[in-house]
C-alpha cells in the first residue's frame, strides 16, 4: 500500500511561553518539525501533508527547505479535525502514518514496525508504558487485554487515570476508513474537542482490528511542551551523538561538554576536547584534534589538523596538517592548503592561505590569494575595503611580509619578494626585491621628557 504522511502542527505551543510558534523551537540546531519530517522522510511515502495554523505563515516560510504539501487548519478544533483538513489530498489505496510535529525524535525503527504491524483494515497504535502518565490519553483494555479505546484524561475516570499504558499520538490507518471514522467524529467530551483518539473505537464497533506496538524508549516518544522539555531531549540527544561516536573511536574528552547541531563526519584518531560546537555539515578527517571552546560551522578538516582552543571557522576548508589557534578565525570562504599555519588573533575571510604558509599573529587577511611558503609577519593588514568595493590581494610564492604592513588592494606581491616592517604598500611589489615604504628614522637631540613641576 502507498504511504501518506499527516504531521499535526496547527497548535500554539503556549506553555512554551514565547511568541515563536512551538515547532520552530530548535533541538540540536534543526527545528522540530524538520526533525519529524526527515524522519519520515525515510520511510520513502508518497505524500508528507503538514498542518498548520498557529502563525502559519512564518511556520511555512521558515521552512522552505521542506518539500512537504501544507494543510491549512484554520481554528484548532482537536486533532481529529485537524486530520479530517488533509482528507481531501488523500487516495483509497493508501496507508496514512499520523505524527505529531512536536514529538522530534521518533525513530525510523519504530514507524517502520508500527507501518507492519497495522491491520489491513484496522488501527495501528504506538503506545508507551511511562511513570507519569498525567495528562496523556490511557489505553483502555478488556480482560483479555484487547484494545477497547483510549481515553483523554480529562474525560477519564480515577480508575482509568491510574493507567500507566499510553497513547503516544502516532497512528496508522487505511485512508478508505479514516475519513469515514473522522466524518462521525462527535465534541461531547470535556474538551469540546473533536478528539482523533476516538478513532480506535469507532473501528472495533465496525469489527475491525486496532494494534499495538511499543515504543522503544520514552525519548522517542517525547512531546515537546515546555522550554525544559526541549532542554532535557536536546541533552539526552547529545549525550547519544556522543556515545554513539565514542563506540566508534572517536576520543571525546567529556561527553556532557559536546554539541553538534547539524550532521558531523569524523574519521579514525580524533580527539575532541570540551565545549566545542559543531553547526551545519562538518567532516573531520583522521588524526585531528580540536582544542576546547571550538565553533565548527559548516567546515571541512582533511587529516592531521590542529586547532587549538577558542577558534571560530566558518564555511572554511582545511587541508592536510594545518594548525589552527588559539584564538584564530576562519570566516566563509576560507581555503587553508596543506601544512598552513594560522596563528592567534588572525581573522581570514574569502582567502587562500597555500601550502606551507604561516600567518602566525595578529593579522587581517580578506579577499587575498596566497601563494605556497609565505610568511606574513605579526600585524599584517590587507586593506581590501575602499568603503565601497572589495579588492583583491595576491601574494606569490616565497614572499616575506614583515611585520605591521598594510597592503593596500588591489595589489600584487610577487613572487620572492620582501616587503619591509610597518610598509603601506599601494603598488605592486617586485619579484626577489625589498620593497618597503617607511618614514625616516630621525632623534631629536636635545628633546627631553615632560618632568613634574616643570613648565
Ligand atoms: C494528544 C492525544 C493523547 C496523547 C497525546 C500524546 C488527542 C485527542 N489526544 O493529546 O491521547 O496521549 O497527544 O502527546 O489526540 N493539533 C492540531 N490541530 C488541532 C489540535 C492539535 O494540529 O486542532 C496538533 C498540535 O499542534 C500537536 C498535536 O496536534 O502537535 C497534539 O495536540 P495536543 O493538543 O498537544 O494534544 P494532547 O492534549 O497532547
Ligand atoms: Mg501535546
Amino acid at each position: 500500500m502507498e504511504l501518506s504522511v499527516i504531521i499535526l502542527a496547527a497548535g500554539a505551543g503556549q506553555r512554551m511561553a514565547v511568541n515563536l510558534p512551538k515547532v520552530l523551537h530548535r533541538l540540536a540546531g534543526k527545528t522540530l518539525l524538520e526533525w519529524v519530517v526527515r524522519r519520515v522522510e525515510a520511510l520513502q511515502p508518497a505524500h508528507i501533508h503538514v498542518v498548520y495554523g498557529h502563525c502559519g505563515d512564518q511556520v511555512r516560510s521558515e521552512l522552505p527547505c521542506l518539500d512537504v504539501n501544507w494543510v491549512y487548519q484554520e481554528q484548532q478544533l482537536g486533532t481529529g479535525h485537524a486530520v479530517k483538513q488533509v482528507v481531501p489530498h488523500l487516495k483509497d489505496n493508501q496507508l496514512v502514518l499520523i505524527l505529531f510535529g512536536d514529538v522530534p525524535l521518533i525513530s525510523t525503527d519504530t514507524l517502520k514496525a508500527l507501518l507492519r504491524a497495522t491491520p489491513k483494515n484496522g488501527v495501528g497504535l504506538l503506545v508507551a508504558e511511562v511513570d507519569d502518565p498525567h495528562g496523556l490519553g490511557r489505553i483502555i483494555r478488556n480482560q483479555a487485554g484487547d484494545i477497547l479505546a483510549i481515553v483523554e484524561e480529562k474525560d477519564a475516570t480515577v480508575e482509568q487515570r491510574k493507567i500507566n499504558e499510553i497513547f503516544t499520538g502516532i497512528m496508522a490507518v487505511p485512508a478508505s476508513k479514516l475519513s469515514g471514522w473522522l466524518e462521525r467524529l462527535k465534541n461531547d467530551n470535556a474538551q469540546e474537542e473533536f478528539y482523533l483518539t476516538d478513532v480506535p473505537s469507532m473501528a472495533i464497533e465496525e469489527g475491525y482490528l486496532v494494534t499495538r506496538i511499543p515504543a522503544l524508549c520514552q525519548e522517542e516518544i517525547q512531546g515537546i511542551n515546555t522550554k525544559v522539555q526541549l532542554a532535557h531531549l536536546e541533552r539526552y540527544y547529545q549525550q547519544t551523538l556522543a556515545e554513539t561516536l565514542m563506540l566508534q573511536g572517536v576520543s571525546i574528552l567529556d561527553p556532557k561538554r559536546f554539541d553538534v547541531r547539524g550532521e558531523i563526519k569524523i574519521g579514525q584518531d580524533v580527539v575532541i576536547d570540551i565545549n566545542s560546537i559543531f553547526e551545519g555539515t562538518v567532516e573531520i578527517g583522521n588524526n585531528c584534534q580540536i582544542g576546547p571552546n571550538c565553533v565548527l560551522r559548516d567546515v571541512t578538516l582533511e587529516d592531521g589538523v590542529v586547532i587549538k582552543a577558542n577558534s571560530i571557522l566558518e564555511e572554511s576548508v582545511v587541508e592536510d596538517n594545518c594548525v589552527i589557534g588559539p584564538f584564530a578565525r576562519l570566516r566563509p570562504g576560507t581555503h587553508l592548503e596543506k601544512n598552513a599555519r594560522v596563528g592567534n588573533f588572525v581573522e581570514i575571510k574569502q582567502s587562500t592561505i597555500g601550502v606551507g604558509s604561516k600567518v602566525n599573529h595578529l593579522s587581517y587577511i580578506g579577499d587575498t590569494q596566497i601563494g605556497h611558503e609565505v610568511n606574513v609577519g605579526a600585524g599584517t593588514i590587507t586593506c581590501n575595503y575602499d568603503g565601497v568595493n572589495k579588492h583583491t590581494t595576491i601574494i606569490e610564492n616565497h614572499s616575506f611580509i614583515g611585520s605591521g604592513t598594510q597592503l593596500v588592494a588591489p595589489v600584487v606581491i610577487q613572487e620572492g619578494a620582501t616587503i619591509g616592517a610597518g610598509s603601506t604598500i599601494t603598488k605592486n611589489a617586485a619579484p626577489g626585491q625589498l620593497t618597503l615604504s617607511r618614514a625616516e628614522q630621525t632623534t631629536l637631540p636635545h628633546w627631553q621628557r615632560p618632568s613634574e613641576g616643570g613648565e
